[in-house]
């Protein structure tokens, strides 16, 4: 992805938080200079990957398949004790027909909420135990009632709408076409993209960037290390 996109991105994702009424953080508009000086106090944010977060799931084209997500707080599970969180929450972008592709986690329980703007779409499957699409039928929990779910079924969500995902469900999700753009709330056990995603096919989960604009901010991965 270009920089120039990933910071467009981000621009519009701050419009359209604000927009839900949903406030960031501070750290969310450190700028890289602001960054230069910062040490050890700030390791929360650098060793759990809060912050931006901008992908096209190795895709090449975001607007299919991508996602903008902005990760608040986060635990660890490689450094429990430094990081006891045991909980995680991020805030995220989700446009119309853009598919974050087909995933499930061995680790991580997630709640999805439709935090404002059009309408969520999931479809979900079991995973088997040899980690394909399973054909047979399960549960899920909406907003606390329990629903069951036939093997690919799609399942929409209006504002304020939330549902459960256990580990071994695997989910793609995206805006409903002609409902306009999501924002999108995650509540869940700690997120650790390194090693709890099991993607059915998706080729990466963060893209090569092409450097053709300096950086708004940085991405997650980006921060500078500390001696
Ligand atoms: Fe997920």
């Amino acid at each position: 992805m270009k920089r120039s996109r990933i910071n467009a991105l981000i621009n519009e994702a701050k419009y359209l938080f604000a927009s839900a009424g949903f406030k960031l953080p501070p750290f969310a508009y450190w700028t890289p200079e602001q960054w230069k000086p910062k040490g050890h106090e700030v390791d929360e944010i650098r060793e759990n990957a809060l912050g931006w977060d901008v992908t096209d799931f190795g895709s090449g084209d975001f607007d299919r398949t991508g996602l903008l997500l902005f990760t608040i707080r986060n635990g660890n599970y490689h450094h429990p004790d430094s990081y006891p969180k045991p909980y995680a929450e991020k805030i995220m972008v989700v446009k119309e027909n853009q598919v974050t592709p087909y995933h499930f986690h061995w680790l991580k329980r997630e709640d999805i909420i439709n935090r404002g703007g059009g309408e969520l779409v999931l479809e979900l499957y079991r995973a088997t135990k040899d980690e394909k699409l399973s054909d047979e039928p399960f549960s899920v929990s909406i907003d606390g009632t329990e629903k069951k779910c036939m093997p690919g079924e799609r399942i929409s969500l209006k504002p304020g709408e939330s549902i459960c995902l256990e580990p071994f469900v695997y989910h793609k999700f995206y805006g409903g076409a002609g409902r306009g753009t999501v924002v999108v709330g995650e509540v869940s056990a700690v997120n650790d993209d390194t090693t709890d995603n099991r993607f059915l096919d998706a080729p990466g989960r963060f893209p090569e960037i092409e450097e053709d604009e300096p950086p708004v901010h940085l991405l997650c991965n980006e921060y500078p290390a500390v001696a």
